[in-house]
């Protein structure tokens, strides 16, 4: 079986490798020349724990190769739709320029008996329509729908031992031909669930809005703990003991972020509203509110302790991407914080351990430090946004002796207050009020 990827970005790169390592000849198409360049190198255009190696090893094998020229997918029997479908630039709702643009432009090429298979994000009734598009410009092909629920950090696991695999079909073909594509993964013990096309589409921006609404829970509870003279910290590990609870998805502080949390919330409110189902989903505005609130408290918490007018301050920003081990930097509420604190005149210099560079692309203006020393040298605060193992491990007093006032702030309640405060740190973190 020979497997097509349109669209290499993070999921699209993750996926052709992937699918390459269970055995299959697999092409990688992108309009991105530049990308498909360093791709057909063995190289990748973003940070991810190990799919470097196994990108690397893929090409080496043969394999795996990587075009802008959708003719090279004519002999695929799959192929996997990977491109990215980011909020309008004028609205809530999702993009599907991309999505539309690839089955436009595979339509052509799709040999007898093909089988598209969608693993983008899209609103729920896409996969139908796009569907019914090829039943005209190519019958001779069919489509499926396979959501992917890949974490950034941990894309090549997530993507050979996923913990479901999920699949949107309209028949026992389809079916099959995906049960044959994963049959290394099925026979893992990986639990299948065969669904109609819209409740796939649902399952994704269901499990997104599910995971979005864990963290706002426990930040609105953190928000209650410093109202209350409470610990969020110790709340959320007594109730993720209910196993109905659970404790992962609850770790208070500045909130969520990246290229798809956000948007998918939003899209999915879009979409019901479309629908007439609005109401239903009128939670997830509440949702998105208290996340966008949880990196304001941040803000204040500064102004509060420095100074209203913050033009003769110097803060220090760890952290610039979403979350830990990637580069991603997209509605990252770290940078969110640095640029508005920027904005209100304070100094900021950020540290990032792999983002710098993508952090300076989206915010030029910001200063930013290779080194942590450098960072946080001569500053009134430091602010600690994302939790990389490498702030976990700084030393309070060597760190101490360089600023020009001991006030930290845990954003990600992550560091070890006790340590610091023991180097003679005050120490403010978010939901926490001793
Ligand atoms: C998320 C989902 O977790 C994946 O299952 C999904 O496939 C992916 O989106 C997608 O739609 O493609 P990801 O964006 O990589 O994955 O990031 P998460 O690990 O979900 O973290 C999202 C944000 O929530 C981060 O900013 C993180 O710092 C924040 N977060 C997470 C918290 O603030 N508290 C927590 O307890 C957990």
């Amino acid at each position: 079986m020979k497997i097509s990827v349109i669209g290499c970005g993070y999921l699209g790169a993750t996926h052709s490798a992937c699918m390459s390592s269970l055995g299959f000849q697999v092409v990688g198409v992108d309009t991105d020349q530049s990308r498909v360049n360093l791709l057909s190198q063995g190289e990748l255009p973003f940070y991810e724990p190990g799919l470097d190696t196994l990108l690397a090893s893929q090409i080496k094998t043969g394999r795996l190769t990587f075009t802008t020229d959708f003719a090279a997918a004519a002999d695929a029997d799959v192929h996997f739709i990977c491109v990215g479908t980011p909020q309008s630039k004028d609205g809530l709702a999702a993009d599907l320029t991309f999505v539309k643009s690839a089955i436009t432009a595979i339509a052509p090429y799709l040999k007898d008996g093909a089988l598209v298979v969608g693993k983008s994000t899209v609103p729920v009734g896409t996969a139908q329509a796009l569907r019914e598009i090829l039943s005209t410009s190519a019958p001779q092909a069919d489509l499926a729908w396979n959501p992917e629920f890949l974490r950034e950090g941990f894309a090549v696991e997530d993507t050979l031992t996923p913990n479901r695999l999920v699949v949107g079909v309209v028949n026992d073909r389809a079916e099959n031909i995906l049960k044959e594509v994963y049959k290394p993964i099925i026979d893992l013990g990986t639990p299948w669930i065969r669904a109609d096309l819209p409740t796939s589409e649902l399952v994704k921006v269901a499990a997104n809005s599910f995971l979005a609404t864990k963290i706002s829970f426990i930040n609105a509870m953190a928000e209650v703990c410093e109202a209350a003279g409470g610990d969020v910290t110790v709340l959320a590990k007594a109730i993720g003991y209910d196993p109905r609870i659970g404790s992962r998805f609850l770790q208070a502080g500045i909130g969520f972020g990246g290229g798809c949390l956000p948007k998918d919330i939003r899209a999915f409110m879009a979409r019901a509203e479309e629908l007439g189902a609005d109401q239903a989903l009128e939670f997830l505005r509440e949702i998105d509110a208290i996340n966008l609130r949880a990196r304001q408290r941040v803000i204040d918490v500064v102004r509060a302790d420095l100074s209203e007018d913050l033009t003769q301050y110097k803060i220090a920003i760890l952290g610039a991407t979403f979350k830990p081990d990637s580069d991603d930097v997209r509605d990252s509420p770290a940078l969110d914080i640095a640029a508005q604190l920027e904005a209100a005149g304070a100094t900021i210099v950020v540290h990032d351990p792999k983002g710098i560079e993508p952090a300076r692309k989206r915010f030029p203006h910001l200063d930013f430090a290779e080194k942590v020393t450098d960072c946080v040298k001569g500053s009134d605060a430091i602010l600690h946004l994302t939790e990389w193992k490498e702030y976990r491990e700084l030393d309070p007093s060597v760190i101490g002796q360089l600023v020009k006032s001991k006030f930290l702030i845990d954003g990600r309640n992550a560091l070890d207050r006790e340590k610091w405060r023991t180097a003679g740190w005050r120490v403010h973190a978010l939901g926490r009020t001793d």
